[in-house]
């Protein structure tokens, strides 16, 4: 069997080593992949966007499953174009990938169908927007340009001085270009944020262990937002009883709530799930795995990942048993000092091989290249160093022994990645 996976980040690297483990692949493929990745996957030289010339590599190699592992290829509608060329090709198509590519959509579709979610209105005008804020807003509040913008279009404002800054800032100045055509305002909440990603099939769907992440860049949740600093998983706040009020009030109404729109969803939904006062409500959905999530979850999960995304793509989820390891997991982001602004790249990494035959570590590559032979650093996140433990503290204590095994000039970790297990 080949496998095909789009993508280049951590997430599409620990879902190659997962794919890797069947028997029955013989090659898998990453595009366009980076350094690491090259150790599990052949990289191919072609943009996650180049639908074409990635269906057209697919077919003239004969690949038997694609994964999509990003979201920008998922919202342009890479699945239509791989299904319309009679390739197998796991991930929601266009119409239903808009569950990420669109908050407004989102948002409409959980009024519409009494999914627990943030108050909001949606605008398309700014004056609108602004008169909205003037008359009716409490603060802070939070604004949300509609489309993708790498979890960076969302301001929380304190102040209606702030807020009309931030209309400004996304509806005219555009700074995160057509993704703020539309603006959504909703509601300021508070509490823990979850990570629950879940595999469906169009009708049935089985949610994976829990996660959590750290989107700020710096220690005690300071700094800018970023993709993600560090994960662990399970989640110890994410208990049986939220569960059992997310599955019954969250998960499944979504999936139907897609089937009813006619935009069957079949692939990953990642639920973001804060825990605020009043029970859970969604933040947020990803069309895909998260990044760094998929680094805690994957090596966690004792399925085999080709049998459940073939189950996912033939809809035959119902007859699967997903599994997770009793232990945790804990991803620390090894980044380049001065992401997410700006960083040097380029430096060469050592002590990778430090993991080679390590049972529970692992390091996944997101930012790295192969230059002359060596993996040099070359992006902002550059490495997720995960470790298992019979306990999330132990699985912390591992994977910060783990981080100092590699070394590289300008790198940057947070060091209070899992703190929040200490409270639990
Ligand atoms: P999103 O891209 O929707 O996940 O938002 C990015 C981050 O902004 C989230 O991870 C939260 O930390 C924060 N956020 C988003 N929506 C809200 C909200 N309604 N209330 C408080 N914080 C929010
Ligand atoms: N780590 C958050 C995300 O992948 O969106």
């Amino acid at each position: 069997m080949k496998v095909l996976i789009i993508g280049s980040g951590g997430r599409e690297h620990a879902i190659a080593w997962k794919v890797a483990q069947n028997p029955k692949v013989e090659k898998i493929y990453c595009a366009p992949g980076n350094g690491g990745i090259g150790q599990t996957a052949e990289c191919v030289p072609i943009g996650a966007m180049e639908f074409d010339k990635l269906a057209a590599f697919a077919k003239a190699e004969k690949i038997d499953l694609t994964i999509v592992g990003m979201d920008d290829p998922l919202v342009g509608g890479v699945v239509d174009v791989f299904e319309k060329e009679g390739l197998r090709v796991f991930g929601p198509r266009k119409n239903a990938a808009i569950l990420e590519g669109s908050k407004a959509f989102s948002k409409d579709l959980m009024k519409k169908y009494n999914i627990p979610t943030a108050a909001y209105e949606n605008f398309d005008d700014p004056e609108d927007a602004i008169a909205y804020l003037k008359e009716k807003a409490e603060f802070p509040i939070v604004l949300k340009a509609d489309g993708l913008a790498l979890g960076k279009g969302v301001l929380i404002c304190n102040t209606l001085e702030e807020a009309e800054e931030g209309v400004k800032t996304i509806m005219l100045d555009k700074k995160f270009g057509s993704a703020g055509n539309t603006l959504v305002i909703e509601e300021f909440m508070t509490g823990r944020e979850v990570s629950v990603l879940s595999f469906v099939d169009g009708k049935t769907i089985k949610t994976m262990t829990s996660a959590q992440d750290h989107k700020r860049a710096k220690d005690g949740d300071q700094g800018l937002n970023t993709g993600g600093m560090g994960t662990f998983s399970p989640s110890p706040f994410y208990t049986k009883e939220i569960d059992e009020f997310c599955q019954k009030n969250i998960y499944q109404p979504t999936v139907d709530a897609m089937a009813a729109e006619g935009r069957e969803f079949k692939g990953i939904i990642f639920f973001g799930p804060m825990l605020a006062e009043k029970g859970p409500k969604v933040l947020e959905y990803n069309a895909r795995f998260g990044d760094p999530e998929a680094q805690v979850v994957i090596p966690r999960m004792k399925n085999d990942m080709v049998e459940v995304c073939e189950a996912c793509i033939d809809g035959t989820l119902d007859q699967i048993q997903l599994e997770f390891e009793d232990n945790a997991a804990v991803c620390v982001v090894l980044a380049s000092e001065g992401y997410p602004v700006s960083y040097e790249k380029g430096f060469p990494i050592e002590g990778l091989e430090n993991f080679e035959g390590k049972e529970g570590y692992y390091v996944f590559h997101a930012g790295t290249a192969l230059k002359d032979g060596r993996i040099v650093t070359n992006g902002g996140r550059v490495l997720g160093v995960t470790a298992k433990g019979a306990t999330l503290k132990e699985a912390r204590k591992n994977a910060y022994a783990a981080t100092e095994w590699i070394r590289f000039e300008n790198k940057y970790m947070r060091h209070d990645i899992g703190k929040a297990i200490d409270e639990a």
